[in-house]
């Protein structure tokens, strides 16, 4: 299988991706690696991660040039914090790593975004690869350069935009992901289906058997689309300062809060993202953006790729628009990313309190 590349262009900061198959196999898939600045690194990868790929992807970069030690953090969220950003420095300076050395990311989202943190402040930045092993990391999370930890009182709350040398998304890797993470990462491909119109929608709806089997050109066909529409905001945003880069937050300000609302206990954040995708769709219908057959579309393509589509039954609606008006993304009125049309996303700055929490109470039930 042949592999794809596309580039982000960022001036000096520009950067390849590539996808494919055996992408990280020695002599399965060869890609040009960028030129480092240095031939050692580390990588960091999770407890989970480790025994599948951590020996294949050392392989893979002694044949090409790099040596690198590993440094192993625990599986999930809980751990994208200060105190394993600590120990990423630390282990980091004791591998031996100067200014010229790189960290290599892999990982989902929570590993990408603790390597990147930590690749953009050591020595006040080295160089970076990332190298996503979820769906919603290859198509989300490592692209674009955001990176960051939480605090105990808020999600991703510190950060920085650093962007990596190299994104290598390996389909491989998709092959052991857990079902329901597969489906969080569908979350954030529907998205980019709303975000992109006729074409990408078309794509999902044609291809869904062979997205759902794994077969790998689909797959690829599928990561690249999603990268080439990420990859335009960014370009265009790439600080996330003009409002384009923030269209990417479609069905993002009520997930987040879905989520927060659950404790981050219930909901996975590409089933809360799902579900808010259907309250964004529905507030657009209701505000005459959106036409109902565009909503039909939509509603049934999240409905093929099996995501959930309810605010929970018991969900405080008036606590919801609460954490909305707190999130991070949502500026001092309450606002959202809305559709006119399919494809057609823009940022309102002045939702209406009152029909946003008839649109939340309507999404308990089904709402075709
Ligand atoms: P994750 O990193 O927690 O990975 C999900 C689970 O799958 C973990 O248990 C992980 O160990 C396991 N896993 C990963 N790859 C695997 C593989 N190939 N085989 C078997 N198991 C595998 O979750 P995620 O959904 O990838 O990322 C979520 C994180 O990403 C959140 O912290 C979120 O804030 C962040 N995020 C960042 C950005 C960004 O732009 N920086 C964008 C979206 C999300
Ligand atoms: N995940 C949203 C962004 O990268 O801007």
């Amino acid at each position: 299988m042949t592999s794809h590349r596309l580039t982000v262009s960022l001036e000096s900061r520009s950067y390849s991706i590539y996808i494919g198959s055996g992408l990280t196999k020695v002599g399965a898939n060869p890609i040009a690696l960028p030129q480092l600045r240095g031939k050692k690194g580390v990588v960091i990868t999770n407890t989970t991660i480790a025994p599948l790929y951590l020996e294949r992807v050392q392989e893979w970069l002694a044949a090409a040039g790099y040596e690198s030690s590993p440094i192993i953090i625990p599986d999930g969220e809980e751990y994208k914090n200060h105190e394993i950003l600590q120990r990423l420095y630390r282990e980091i300076f004791e591998s031996g790593l100067q200014r010229n050395g790189f960290v290599c990311a892999l990982g989902g989202g929570v590993v990408g975004d603790l390597a990147g943190y930590a690749a953009a402040t050591y020595m006040r930045g080295i160089d970076l690869i990332q190298l996503p092993t979820t769906i919603l990391a290859q198509v989300d999370s490592a692209i674009g350069g955001k990176n960051g930890v939480n605090l105990e009182f808020g999600k991703n709350l510190v950060g920085t935009t650093y962007q990596p040398r190299v994104v290598i998304s390996d389909i491989d890797f998709i092959a052991t992901l857990p079902e329901r993470e597969s489906f969080c990462g569908f979350g954030e491909v529907v998205k980019y289906a709303l975000l992109a119109g006729d074409d990408f929608i078309s794509f999902l709806e044609m291809n869904h058997p062979e997205i759902m089997k794994q077969d790998p050109r689909s797959l690829a066909s599928m990561t690249l689309s999603c990268s080439r529409i990420k990859a335009d905001y960014v370009v265009r945003d790439e600080y996330d300062l003009l409002g384009v880069r923030a269209v990417l937050n479609l069905g993002h300000t009520i997930g987040h809060a879905l989520e927060k609302m659950y404790a981050y206990q219930q909901l996975a954040h590409g089933e809360a993202v799902a579900i808010g995708l259907v309250c964004a769709l529905l507030l657009s219908v209701t505000m005459n953006l959106l036409t109902e057959s565009g909503f039909q579309r939509a509603l049934q393509l999240l409905k093929l790729y099996g995501l959930p589509m309810l605010v929970p039954a018991d969900a405080n609606v008036d606590e919801l628009i609460d954490l909305m008006r707190r999130d991070k993304k949502a500026g001092r009125n309450l606002s959202m990313i809305l559709l006119r049309g399919l494809g057609d996303p823009y940022l309102e700055e002045n939702i209406d309190a009152g029909l946003l929490r008839e649109t939340l109470e309507k999404c308990k039930q089904p709402v075709h």
